[in-house]
């Protein structure tokens, strides 16, 4: 099987390409605007990688969606912090770059693969039900909350998608990711910087390495369930080994048991860091309003519980119970003999 995997150079591309690019039933083709990550991910191994960009109608987007037989597409901006600080930038890439990438599919009828995004479900307003790909109503805030545009762009690709699948067969799957971490994750900084801001687990876990506080927004209440890089490369490989049953579906990925307050990641890391790295700098939380962490525009999902029948029913079961004790945080960290309070063995990772 040939396949092509747009946006590879990613967190999530980079560790899915580097699963499928070392098993020999599949000849895995990697495009991305550069290759960095895939370079760390793949160490000394060898890959196959072409710079190319899905914007502008480039021609070559076609030709390597009419070579394929399984085209990925990854490409999207994924920071809260640009959906505020760049807006447009994040609904052309999000939207009509990757949509590029979905007529390609639909004129050369090949099966998508399509990373949509959890954040779609937009708000829980407190109920504890989980977001069900196929009943769930999607809610947002007002548009004067720009936090919202990133949902709003992914939904109408999501829509789009669907409307490609009824009207002309398009064999798709939207993949709803629930806050993957792990290794690559995002920008690993010593500062922090408002304008190039990364998400919770690589900020909490540059803020513990370099000694600043984990900022906690609104007091960390927001609830998420985090889900480790591997589980979730095992569900993505379940649903490529499940075409019929995958097709046309959207698809919750995420691991229910993992759920945890942002306050509660906080007090979570901080500890397996003082565990793990006794030398190392004493954690210390900050609490910090929304407005001065984002700036204006900014509204939380206040939770992210999903259903994850579907995955269950072709076979693909998270780990249970990580949740309480913390298992899932605890292999990103640095091995206790590097404690001298600078990272190191896979922690360098989340660059
Ligand atoms: C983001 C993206 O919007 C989604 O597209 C993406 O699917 C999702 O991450 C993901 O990783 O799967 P979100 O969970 O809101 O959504 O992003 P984070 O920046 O990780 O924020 C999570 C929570 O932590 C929010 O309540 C935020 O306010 C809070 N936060 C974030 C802090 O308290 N401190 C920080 O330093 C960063």
């Amino acid at each position: 099987m040939r396949i092509a995997i747009f946006g590879a150079s990613g967190f999530v591309g980079s560790n899915i390409a580097h699963h499928l690019a070392r098993n020999p039933a599949y000849e895995t083709r990697l495009f991305d605007l550069e290759e960095r990550k895939l370079a760390l991910r793949f160490e000394n191994e060898s890959y196959d990688f072409e710079p190319v960009s899905i914007a502008n109608g480039n021609p070559r987007v076609d030709e390597i969606v009419s070579e394929s037989d399984l085209v990925f597409d990854l490409a999207a901006y994924v920071h809260p912090a640009m959906f505020l600080a760049r807006p447009l930038d994040v609904v052309q890439l999000n939207f009509f770059d990757c949509l590029n990438v979905v007529e390609a599919c639909v004129r050369h009828r090949k099966r998508l693969i399509h990373f949509s995004t959890s954040e779609v479900y937009g708000k829980a307003h407190g109920s504890s039900d989980p977001f069900r790909e196929d009943t769930t109503d999607l809610v947002l805030g007002p548009v004067g909350k720009t936090r919202w545009i990133y949902s709003c762009a992914k939904q109408l690709l999501d829509r789009m998608i669907h409307a490609h699948g009824e009207e002309h067969g398009l064999d798709y799957t939207l993949v709803r990711p629930f806050n993957f971490v792990g290794p690559l994750m995002d920008k690993y900084s010593r500062e922090w910087r408002h304008d190039d801001n990364p998400r919770v687990f690589a900020n909490f876990m540059s803020a513990l390495v370099y000694g600043r506080p984990l900022q906690l927004v609104e007091g960390g209440r927001s609830r998420r369930c985090f889900t480790h890089i591997d589980d979730a490369v095992a569900a993505i490989q379940a649903i490529i080994d499940h075409p019929e049953a995958m097709s046309r579906q959207v698809v919750n990925v995420g691991n229910p048991e993992n759920e945890t307050t942002i306050r509660g990641l906080a007090e979570l890391m901080s500890a397996r860091y003082r565990a793990v790295c006794p030398a190392g700098p004493a954690p210390r939380i900050l609490d910090v309003a929304a407005r001065d962490f984002y700036g204006d525009g900014y509204e939380d999902c206040d939770r992210r519980l999903p259903d994850i029948s579907k995955l269950r029913a072709i076979g693909s079961v998270p780990p249970a119970g990580a949740g309480g004790n913390g298992a899932f945080v605890d292999g990103l960290f640095p091995a206790a003999s590097q404690t001298s309070g600078r990272h190191s063995g896979r922690l360098t990772m989340l660059v």
